[in-house]
């Protein structure tokens, strides 16, 4: 996938890149679960600080969450034509969800998965994705930061 390819398929040549960030079941918890795993930052905080990064990158960020395998295929499906990329961490669908795999594939988008704990540092049902192989990269136990750096890696993918 190229970027000149994700351009022309959303069919505005000359706007902003559009990323599409995804957040999937228990992450509107955020603050309140585990923190000790994963941190004391909010969603509304991660949210808040990707569109900072994104404005700087000079491109537009959409961010949307759900508890639910469906809703977030359907947001995925919408994608098409629209999003220029998907960052996206998958939550516990990381590890179970063929569907939601085969919607990011269905996409064609470049697609970076992020992971605000080192998921091979912990349960080995954790260390099992089924995004990973299909993504251009993974940002795994670098917490909240791991989405900025994430984007940043997506945008410049985007425009080589
Ligand atoms: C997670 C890791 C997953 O194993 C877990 O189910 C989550 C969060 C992370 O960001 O570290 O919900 O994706």
């Amino acid at each position: 996938m190229t970027a000149t390819k994700g351009r022309a398929k959303a069919g505005h040549a000359s706007r902003d890149l559009r990323i599409l960030v995804v957040h999937g079941p228990n992450l509107n918890l955020l603050g309140k679960r585990e923190p000790e795993i994963y941190g004391t930052q909010t969603l509304a905080d991660i949210d808040a600080d990707l569109v900072i990064v994104a404005k700087d990158l000079g491109v537009e960020v959409e961010s949307i969450q759900s508890n639910h395998e469906g809703e977030l295929i359907d947001r995925i499906q919408e994608a098409m034509g629209h999003a220029d990329g998907i960052l996206i961490n998958p939550g516990g669908f990381t590890h179970s969800s063929v569907a939601l795999r085969d919607a990011l594939v269905a996409t064609d988008l470049p697609i970076v998965e992020i992971h605000l704990s080192n998921v091979y540092a912990r349960e080995s049902f954790r260390r099992l994705s089924y995004v990973s192989p299909i993504a251009i990269g993974v940002i795994s136990g670098l917490g909240a930061q791991g989405y900025q750096f994430g984007l940043e890696a997506l945008v410049k993918r985007l425009k080589r």
